[in-house]
């Protein structure tokens, strides 16, 4: 009898072991290949010891003080790194503890900004349909998730409003007309008043609420241009994509579109430890900076040295072991190697993504989300892991699973995720 409260309680846990690289091992010696490195955290592999002993080092000389009071060599040094790393002017990091806390704090920073600037008027935050950016209140009424939302629907603020994602048979836009997808954003705007709006939220790609999908043509550049013809700041939601996982440093830069803040965890610190960020440009720190002067939020576990200490030596070694670019080799190996089951398996109806991001869109089971995790289980007791989502454009429909390993894997270790998986379809149970 345990006394943990499991996310599903009727559910019985394997207990996990270790980690070494690509694996995870569980108490009865059971080996996992983690092919969607847990929920796109592991970028860096299992069993780091060089993050391991960073982490370690930091806990035995301080492992907490008050940010409200002091600063620490290892948040200084993660802010730096990520300043150095990142483009579009991305320098100030705002460090918390993971992606649902960067999403609360994204949305209030873009309500500060607007206050800084004496429009209080402008608090609505707009978002796609299909989308995820967290599981707190806040995050949660942003996000387009539809079977999360439900259950609590009466505690969701009317305070965002929601558009539709980009519909991946859209041409783009021209230089004379808005697609439907840019016009649907528009629509939404007006609807709620445009100079009501504080920011735009939304996925470069589309994680677990639409696993891979990647935008048209023409579309995050479209929806940058809105945002400034009506004065609304641009928030990118990089807590999956961010730093390497699509095989560029961010989602973002697959568009060559600036946004003004970036809201980034999971992969910043491979998971060693719970760390998140957002990051903001000049526009928006300069605002706060050079306004009140103070950023009228925290939370007493942000900036914790020993995460800190972890997302700086998580993002040196990204730098050192250049991962961004075996994102992309490996990635593109990965993507042909899943063309080639869609085409053996009628069962997947296309694939998708960027980098190591990819995903599966499977054929619809009698009820919605079902194929999706039962072939996540199949693929589970064959000890492969990869992260089933559900949900579409359209509402609760739509089975799709995410395949997205840690960005060390070589070749090898991607012949083996695909032959597991090839196994794991074929599998009539
Ligand atoms: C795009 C995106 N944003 C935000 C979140 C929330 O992050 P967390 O679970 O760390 O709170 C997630 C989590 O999966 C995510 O995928």
């Amino acid at each position: 009898m345990t006394q943990v409260f499991y996310r599903s309680p009727a559910h019985s846990y394997p207990q996990i072991s270790h980690g070494q690289g690509i694996y995870l091992f569980d108490q009865n010696g059971k080996r996992y290949l983690d092919g969607s490195s847990g929920a796109l955290v592991a970028n860096l592999g299992h069993g780091r010891r060089e993050i391991a002993q960073a982490m370690a080092e930091q806990a035995e000389r301080v492992a907490f003080a008050h940010t409200a009071r002091f600063t620490s060599a290892a948040q200084e040094e993660l802010a730096a790194r990520i300043a150095a790393m990142l483009p579009y002017g991305l320098a100030h990091t705002y460090p918390v503890s993971g992606g649902s806390e960067a999403t609360e704090t994204a949305i209030k920073l873009a309500r500060q900004y607007h206050l800084e600037h004496g429009d209080p008027g402008r608090f609505r935050i707009l978002a796609r349909w299909a989308s995820y950016h967290g599981n707190s209140l806040g995050a949660l009424a942003a996000s387009g998730h539809i079977a999360r939302r439900c259950p609590y629907l009466p505690l969701l603020s009317p305070a965002f409003a929601h558009f539709d994602p980009p519909r991946e048979e859209c041409p783009g836009p021209t230089s004379a007309r808005e697609c439907p997808c840019l016009a649907s954003l528009r629509a939404t705007m007006e609807q709620v008043d445009p100079f009501s709006v504080a920011a735009i939220l939304l996925e470069p790609v589309g994680g677990s609420a639409s696993s891979g999908l990647v935008p048209h043509r023409g579309y995050i550049a479209g929806v940058r241009t809105i945002a400034d013809e009506f004065g609304v700041l641009l928030i990118a939601d990089e807590v999956m994509t961010g730093f390497g996982r699509t095989g560029e440093i961010l989602g973002m830069s697959h568009f060559s579109t600036a946004p003004d803040m970036i809201t980034c965890a999971k992969g910043i610190s491979g998971g060693y430890a719970p760390l998140g960020a957002v990051v903001a440009n000049d526009r928006v720190y300069g605002a706060v900076a050079g306004g009140s002067g103070r950023f009228a939020h925290g939370f007493t576990y942000g900036g914790h040295p020993v995460s800190c200490a972890a997302g700086a030596k998580a993002l040196a070694l990204l730098e050192e072991e250049d991962l961004v670019a075996n994102a992309a080799r490996m990635g593109s190996l990965l993507r042909d190697g899943l063309e080639a089951l869609r085409l053996r398996h009628g069962f997947i109806q296309a694939v998708r993504g960027l980098g190591l991001m990819q995903g599966l869109v499977l054929e619809p089971g009698p009820e919605p989300g079902a194929r999706a995790s039962r072939l996540a289980d199949q693929a589970f007791d064959r000890g492969l892991i990869v992260y089933p989502g559900s949900g579409g454009p359209e509402g609760v429909e739509g089975d799709h699973v995410l395949v997205a390993p840690p960005l060390i894997i070589d070749s090898p270790g991607v012949d083996e995720l695909l032959s597991l998986l090839d196994e794991s379809i074929a599998d009539p149970n």
